[in-house]
């Protein structure tokens, strides 16, 4: 049942599990303490019109308010436990799921979920500037609902660090308050969570790919035959989607005002954002999130897909052997300098069976901004690059690639790397197009409006009352 207005929002009954739920409100102030300091910079204050979980059913479990952010109901919502819940994949293949965590995958499970969990407070540090440069009040609105959305799925894991792992998951769980995005002394755990986001052109291509990725790790853990973790994880995905329609959307429309300038004449002179920086953004943004999918070649995957706890992208809807143990996969790897395929057994190439999922949905993104840039009579496309471009994890780490894949010397990477990624100037003249818009109805001139409101409102509508 839900427990709304508990002390820490819940639905699994956390009343009746004292030593848990003193654990949880213990952690709560260190938290809100985390979110003063490291969240949102200003506006803490302020009305936001932010959507709040208020069920876990499909029919209307949003509900919308004006909030103040740390007075947010950060709750710990799991889906609904299914009867009869088998282990979905892998050795343990149709045994009743786990309801603790197995013994020999205890280390690594904690640390799936610590590793999941840093991403979630780390992202709203790198954004936490943000609301200082927004181009309306409908953006700042969506920043915000990211960063509380963000700060409630730490709480869901750390509902299962406190609730599954004893000691070692409390210990985890002060941790990761205490890590910061993009200090050398306690950095958070992925690189792409220590790049600065410190422009909306950055927010939005960070909140297209990086939790894109988000996406596919947590649809991979939804499939898992760790019953908490799987309710969990399903319930985080329906906030997901709202955070990936703010990057695609937000890039869209970035897309659209840059393709109505430049039928206007120069786009820099009119202060819009020229098309190649925006390229560059993509291929920054989507080249540092393959590398969150983690190495090609991985005995991880196979162990974790082997134990029933990490599965496949929709590995029940999707797949009719859910054993996987026969079947090879062909990849690319470098050798000798070259590139050459090689057959791997399919169980060690699920890292890159999930990023190929996340590659044809990125795909889909584009097409729709090249839509936009067909429907204003602009010639020129958009593209993801290729997935070997600029990697600093796995097979393609320490080899230097053109932006088609190609391999090419470090030498020749270095002369041409500002073709492909932002360079300074580019940062600098992004920010330098930053002035924030505060007044309901009014947006930058880098960016065009939204195509609708939010819940049935315009985009007039005051989501932030400054
Ligand atoms: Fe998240
Ligand atoms: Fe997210």
């Amino acid at each position: 049942m839900m427990n709304l207005y508990d002390h820490i929002p819940n639905n699994v009954n956390l009343s009746e599990d004292k030593k848990l739920q003193r654990a949880l409100e213990k952690w709560l102030p260190n938290y809100l303490d985390w979110w003063r300091e490291m969240g949102p910079d200003g506006f803490q204050e302020k009305d936001v019109w932010l959507r709040t979980a208020v069920d876990v059913g499909s029919e209307g479990w949003a509900h919308f308010d004006y909030v103040k952010m740390p007075e947010y109901r950060w709750g710990i919502f799991l889906e609904p436990p299914q009867p009869d819940a088998i282990v979905g994949f892998g050795d343990n293949y149709g045994r009743p799921a786990y309801q603790e965590v197995p013994g020999e995958f205890r280390n690594a499970l904690r640390r799936i979920i610590v590793t999941q969990g840093d991403t979630e407070p780390a992202s709203v540090e790198q954004q936490r500037q943000l609301g200082k440069t927004c181009p309306s009040l409908y953006d700042l609105r969506n920043l915000f609902q990211v960063n509380v959305e963000e700060g409630r799925h730490l709480w869901a894991m750390v509902y299962l660090l406190h609730g599954y792992f004893g000691r070692d998951g409390r210990d985890e769980a002060d941790a990761l308050l205490e890590r910061r995005s993009g200090n050398p002394d306690k950095p958070r755990i992925l690189e792409a969570f220590n790049q600065p986001c410190d422009d909306w052109l950055n927010f939005f291509a960070f909140t297209m790919f990086t939790d894109r990725d988000g996406k596919y790790q947590l649809s991979a853990l939804a499939e898992s035959g760790f019953e908490p973790l799987a309710r969990t994880c399903q319930f985080m995905l329906t906030e997901e989607a709202h955070h990936m329609f703010v990057g695609d959307t937000g890039l869209g429309r970035v897309v659209r005002r840059t393709a109505q300038l430049m039928k206007e004449g120069d786009v820099r002179e009119l202060s819009g954002i020229p098309l190649e920086i925006i390229q560059k953004y993509i291929n920054f943004w989507f080249s540092y999130s393959l590398d969150l999918f983690g190495g090609e070649i991985s005995s991880n995957s196979a162990d974790f897909f082997a134990a029933g706890l990490k599965g496949r992208y929709k590995e029940r809807e999707q797949y009719a052997d859910h054993l996987a143990t026969n079947e090879n996969f062909t990849m690319t790897i470098v050798a000798d300098g070259q590139l050459k395929s090689r057959e791997v057994p399919l169980r060690n190439a699920l890292n890159e069976v999930l990023r190929g999922e996340y590659v044809k949905d990125c795909e889909k993104g584009l097409a729709r901004w090249n839509k936009v840039l067909a429907d204003e009579g602009v010639g020129e496309r958009l593209f993801l690059p290729h997935p070997r471009f600029h990697r600093h994890v796995g097979e393609f780490a320490g080899h230097t690639f053109d932006i088609e894949g190609n391999l090419i010397s470090r030498e020749e990477f270095e002369r041409r790397k500002d073709e492909w990624l932002p360079t300074a100037e580019d940062r600098e003249y992004v920010r330098s197009l930053m002035h924030p818009v505060y007044e309901p109805g009014k947006i930058a001139n880098w960016i065009a409006p939204p195509a609708a409101g939010i819940k049935g409102k315009p985009f007039e509508f005051e989501y932030v009352r400054l």
